[in-house]
């Protein structure tokens, strides 16, 4: 089938390469012409296990081709995808410009009967002002007869496994009234869906709605976590333990149980604050969600006093390691990391840092500079001479360092462990002062 996928980020360039991969003709469009270039090249913009790889064979097999011309991406296509960023507006609400200057594009140029698939996260009621605004240059045009349906297609791909989930993913929720081009899509995702029906046809405002409740769910999960990890401080009892207690109810689950310094990311962090926003539209008061924000502030805000208390409040001339730097483990992805605010928090009260992270250097670069920041090749190297060591993103190549090399080359033996990747008792053992969260 033929598809254009418009907005080459995360979710874009991972949604038209793996429908290139089940033997589709994909056209990526992307307005920045620097990352269209650097595509046309073979330099993928972002890092994502397995990306690479599987854009160059697409590539080099003529099925997956990148342009920043949407005239010529829409010439000979049946659906056109929208994935581009909704940031948060002033006010929390998804900023909807993006989206609705490719509906206006859209609609300066189609040709032809074109199926609009919104995989952006939007707000309710977006298919429509999608709907209004293609309509309106088409009517411009004097094309008002050319017919087209909206659809609402959310993504629930996770970065640092997008690819995995986009093949195998637990469901994909179309969002239309119209059982012909539900018909289309099931056919456009039947690929990835061998292994039993994952598909999931409903109205489309109930499909809008669904990707930010998902979220806003996740995100209360870990909020949830990090409060009962501060009760289990206060009461000397351990997350760890607790979690394992809980999760092991099947009506609850293990995933998304992970105390630490909360969550970040594109993701949760503006969709909470956007269906705060959209309950408020509503004429409703959210209560549950902004509670889930602040929380998840406050673990920042909570690890930052634990450096503090055994550090003390002035931090001049000490020097912190850093591992870890992205926002979660598998992605260079730095938006809203909580590594930039406790950074922030740190160096505000004198510390300077040598923080070392896999993949994300250049992107953490870009948005916390290099004052006061030394950036590491390697983690062992980040240790040299460092008062402590804080652990702020998993990667897996931190969780069974050599506790005798690090102590070679710390000036002192202090680990503040942000995401309770050590066994206390073993540490303490190996002889470093230990603090992590919610555990005694
Ligand atoms: N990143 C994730 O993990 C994830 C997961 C699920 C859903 N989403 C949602 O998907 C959407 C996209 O997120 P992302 O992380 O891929 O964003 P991103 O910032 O990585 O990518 C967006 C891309 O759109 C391009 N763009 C902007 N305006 C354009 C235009 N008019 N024409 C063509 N290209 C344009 C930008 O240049 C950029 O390359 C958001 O709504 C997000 O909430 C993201």
């Amino acid at each position: 089938m033929k598809v254009t996928v418009v907005g080459s980020g995360y979710v874009g360039l991972v949604t038209g390469t793996c429908f290139a991969d089940m033997g589709n003709d994909v056209w990526c469009v992307d307005i920045d012409q620097k990352k269209i270039d650097n595509l046309k090249k073979g330099i993928i913009p972002i890092y994502e296990p397995g990306l690479e790889e599987m854009v160059k064979r697409n590539v080099e097999e003529g099925r997956l081709r990148f342009t920043t011309s949407l005239k010529e991406a829409l010439a000979d296509t049946l659906f056109v995808f929208i994935a581009v960023g909704t940031p948060p507006g002033e006010d929390g609400s998804a900023d909807l410009q993006y989206v609705l200057a490719v509906a206006e594009d859209i609609g300066k140029n189609m040709e032809r009967y074109l199926i609009v698939v919104n995989k952006s996260t939007v707000p309710v009621g977006t298919a429509d002002r999608v709907r209004e605004t293609i309509q309106t240059q088409l009517v411009k045009r004097g094309r008002g007869d050319l017919e087209f349906d909206v659809v609402s297609n959310p993504e629930f791909l996770k970065e640092g496994s997008a690819i995995e989930d986009f093949l195998r993913a637990d469901r994909v929720i179309i969002g239309t009234d119209n059982v012909r081009t539900a018909e289309l899509m099931k056919e456009l995702y039947d690929p990835f869906q061998r292994k039993g029906e994952k598909i999931l046809v409903m109205d489309i405002r109930s499909a809008e709605l669904s990707k930010y409740a998902a979220n806003a769910m996740l995100a209360t999960r870990i909020s949830f976590m990090n409060e009962i990890a501060a009760l289990c401080e206060a009461c000397r009892a351990d997350i760890e333990k607790v979690r394992e207690g809980i999760g092991s109810d099947s009506r609850i689950g293990r995933s998304f149980l992970f105390a630490g310094i909360g969550y970040g990311g594109s993701c949760f962090p503006k969709d909470v604050r956007a269906i705060i926003q959209i309950q408020k539209e509503y004429g409703l008061l959210p209560k549950i969600l902004p509670a889930v924000e602040e929380t998840n502030k406050q673990q920042r805000v909570r690890f930052v006093e634990k450096v503090i208390r055994v550090l003390g409040d002035d931090l001049k001339g000490k020097v912190l390691a850093v591992w870890g730097l992205a926002f979660k483990p598998q992605t260079d992805d730095m938006r809203e990391a909580p590594s930039v605010d406790i950074i922030r928090d740190l160096h505000s009260r004198g510390a300077r840092f040598q923080a070392y992270d896999p993949v994300a250097v250049h992107t953490a670069r870009a948005v916390l500079g290099n004052d006061g920041i030394v950036y590491a090749t390697g983690y062992y190297e980040a240790l040299k001479n460092a008062d402590a060591l804080l652990l702020l993103t998993e990667w897996h190549q931190f969780r069974k360092p050599d506790f005798e090399r690090m102590k070679s080359l710390m000036k002192a033996y202090i680990i503040f462990d942000g995401r309770n990747q050590y066994n206390p008792i073993k540490i303490r053992e190996a002889g470093f002062s230990y603090y992590c969260m919610g555990r005694p």
